[in-house]
């Protein structure tokens, strides 16, 4: 890192050498430290260039130094109470083509210092400066104005840090979840009525999917006090229920449709409730998948230590009771093949089996990553050219879900491989090897495409050569609110190609990077869009807000609803939106944004829905009842927060996939 001494520096170390006491300051560039470290909406902050890598220039004036990078953003430095001064020129850099608008901000140990206001194309650099005398971090934060992030390329121009003279250390950039950002608006009440009643509640999914003759684990997810007995009528032959654990276990023997009379006996009451089972050829993931995935939280830094506390943590802090069920281990698990091919496991893990196994034991399910082309993203050997061999491998572990990722795989399909190929062969051929591959394993694998929606996977998906249970729609999510939600919110046009057994994945979630209101709009919008719920967190420091937003039922239930609609916008009004879904018992789901940096109020209006009358509304998050709503409901909803609600009167008790 450079110390660049300013005049001012140098007037210091001039006294000081003729021995006249005063502070010694030196400043430091702020673009000079590791600008990995900072987060953008778009692209990849540059130090003095723009976002786009062009000169920095704002209002027609050219600027040597600074940092180009795109709102929403965000540059936390640790300055270890070293640092008395920053300041910085703001302004939009003249490569938006005129648009865009940006708030600029300071803040230091999380508290607001400075703001530019909004800034628009074409205004002048403005300075913005504030003393942060003591501070043990800082962050710059560009944010959008209400209006989206589109053409927010802010730049920080001679952005300065006058450090004093103690300085034994340096400041240094880190990586830092949204310190700042939206006012820090206490999050709705969900912890109102978060406790489990004690009475037994059966949750999670109501249609399971499995393939006769290959082995089957559902663990039926129940809380309420115990001890709890549970017991099945109904269960297809091949399967039993331990009456202790409430695993269902066993191989079923034909195809068809079976409904299982599930019933729980606790000292505080009984819970019964239809389990559909489908058996069938490509009937996994019925409802999408739950559970948790390394990368988001280890990255390359998984080994097996992790994965089994993961395992201990999804059963110690209740999550499988409300449904989670997968373990997912992602990128980084693998060694060079064997001499016969067989795919090595580095030294970061033992045996695959034992592992497995050890998933299994607690009724979850093992989850794991490879790429179909010679190389995984992380650049450990992909399945290319092995994709029987590595299906065998699995299965033989016991895998149950495999997350297969494209990666290299263009240089395969660009000719490296046996043949060029192009249009939708370029796209389907590696996952059609693959499925042919997990087709031919003795184990049912929920079959995870993730080539980050390249050539619209939602339209091919699910044919019958792939039958892929799921695929990524986007981009890698990343560990910001800009991110989340500039994925989350454009997920909208292709809802109609999600349903029972093949879903969008808009990405895994990243809980641990948002801010509580954010938090919930997190998970509103994925359970409104029907996507998996794959935790990316360190589950042994998730928050008790966290863990009680994660194990609401309902958000959940909305998530698994056995019809399969994903949500839809049915209106958008400046920085909010409104999206619903219809359920499966004649209510429907209705989420209410406010991307916006303050509270308003956002309306449900009836007409956007589709309702008609007076209607009985239920607060999702808050888990209680408002009364009967007529033409709207219109609720306050803190900056970057949600509010979830169902709306309508049920008309079924329970749920039976006759004729599915
Ligand atoms: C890609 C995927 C990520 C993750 C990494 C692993 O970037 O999109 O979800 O699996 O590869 O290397």
């Amino acid at each position: 890192m450079n110390r660049v001494l300013t005049s001012r520096g140098i007037l210091a170390s001039a006294l000081l050498v003729a021995g006249i006491g005063v502070a010694h300051a030196a400043d430091l560039n702020v673009e000079t430290l590791d600008l990995s470290k900072m987060s953008a909406g778009w692209q990849k902050p540059l130090a003095n260039k723009s976002v786009a890598g062009a000169d920095l220039k704002v209002a027609g004036q050219t600027f040597a130094r600074g940092i180009g990078t795109h709102a929403d953003s965000q540059l936390a430095i640790n300055v270890f109470g070293t640092a008395t001064h920053f300041s910085a020129l703001v302004g939009i850099d003249d490569e938006a083509e005129g648009k865009g608008s940006v708030v600029f901000e300071i803040y230091a140990d999380g508290k607001l210092k400075a703001t530019s206001g909004v800034m628009h194309a074409n205004n002048k650099p403005k300075r913005l400066e504030a003393d942060i005398t003591g501070a043990k971090q800082i962050a710059l934060v560009a944010q959008s104005n209400d209006d989206g992030i589109d053409y927010d390329h802010a730049d920080w121009l001679e952005p300065t840090l006058t450090l004093n003279d103690a300085a034994p250390v340096k400041p240094v950039a880190v990586e830092a979840p949204n310190l700042a950002g939206v006012d820090d608006e206490a999050p709705l009440p969900i912890f109102a009525s978060a406790k489990p009643s004690a009475e037994p509640q059966i949750h999670g999914a109501r249609v399971v999917g499995s393939t006769p003759g290959r082995p089957f684990l559902f663990a039926v997810p129940t809380t309420g006090e115990g001890p709890l007995k549970f017991s099945a009528k109904g269960l297809p032959t091949g399967l039993k229920i331990d009456a202790d654990t409430g695993f269902i276990t066993g191989t079923l023997g034909s195809a068809g449709t079976y409904t299982v009379a599930l019933e729980v006996r606790g000292p505080r009451g009984v819970a019964r409730r239809n389990l559909t089972l489908i058996a069938g050829a490509h009937k996994l993931a019925q409802t999408p998948p739950l559970g948790w995935n390394s990368w988001n939280i280890y990255y390359c830094g998984v080994d097996e230590d992790k994965v089994r506390a993961a395992t201990d943590e999804i059963v110690s802090l209740g999550l499988q009771k409300h449904g989670f069920r997968y373990v997912n281990i992602d990128d980084c698990w693998q060694a060079p093949r064997l001499a016969d091919g067989t795919i090595g496991v580095n030294t970061k893990f033992g045996e695959m089996k034992a592992l497995g196994d050890y998933i299994h034991s607690k009724g979850l399910l093992f989850g794991i990553y490879s790429s179909p082309g010679p190389k995984t993203c992380a650049g450990y050997d992909g399945s290319y050219g092995h994709e029987d061999q590595d299906a065998k491998s699995y299965a033989s572990w016991g895998v149950d879900y495999l997350k297969h990722d494209w990666c290299s795989y263009g240089g395969v399909a660009d000719g490296n491989g046996p043949t060029p190929m192009d249009g939708l062969e370029r796209q389907k051929h590696p996952y059609a090897t693959m499925r042919r591959a997990l087709d031919g394993a003795s184990r049912d694998i929920v079959y995870s495409l993730c080539q980050y929606g390249m050539g619209d996977v939602w339209k091919w998906g699910a044919d019958p050569d792939i039958s892929a249970n799921l695929w990524r729609t986007t981009g890698d999510i990343g560990p910001s609110y800009a991110s989340m939600t500039n994925i989350g919110f454009a997920q909208s046009d292709h809802a109609l190609y999600a349903g029972p057994g093949h879903w969008n994945d808009p990405d895994m979630l990243f809980l641990h990077a948002l801010k509580p209101n954010e938090q919930l709009t997190h998970l509103t919008l994925w359970s409104l869009l029907a996507a998996p719920l794959l935790i990316g967190s360190d589950l042994s420091k998730a928050t008790p807000f966290t863990l009680d937003a994660l194990s609401n039922d309902e958000m959940i239930d909305i998530d698994q609803d056995p019809l399969g609609h994903a949500a839809e916008r049915r209106a958008q009004r400046g920085s909010t939106q409104v999206w619903s879904r219809p359920l499966w018992n004649g209510t429907i789901a209705v989420g209410l944004f406010n991307l916006g940096r303050a509270k308003t109020k956002v309306s449900a209006k009836w007409i956007e829905l589709g309702l008609r009358g007076a209607q009985p509304v239920r607060d999702v998050w808050a888990r209680h009842d408002m009364g009967r709503f007529t033409d709207e409901v219109a609720l306050d909803v803190p900056a970057h927060g949600a509010q979830y609600l169902i709306i309508g009167t049920p008309n079924a008790a329970d749920y039976t996939a006759q004729g599915r």
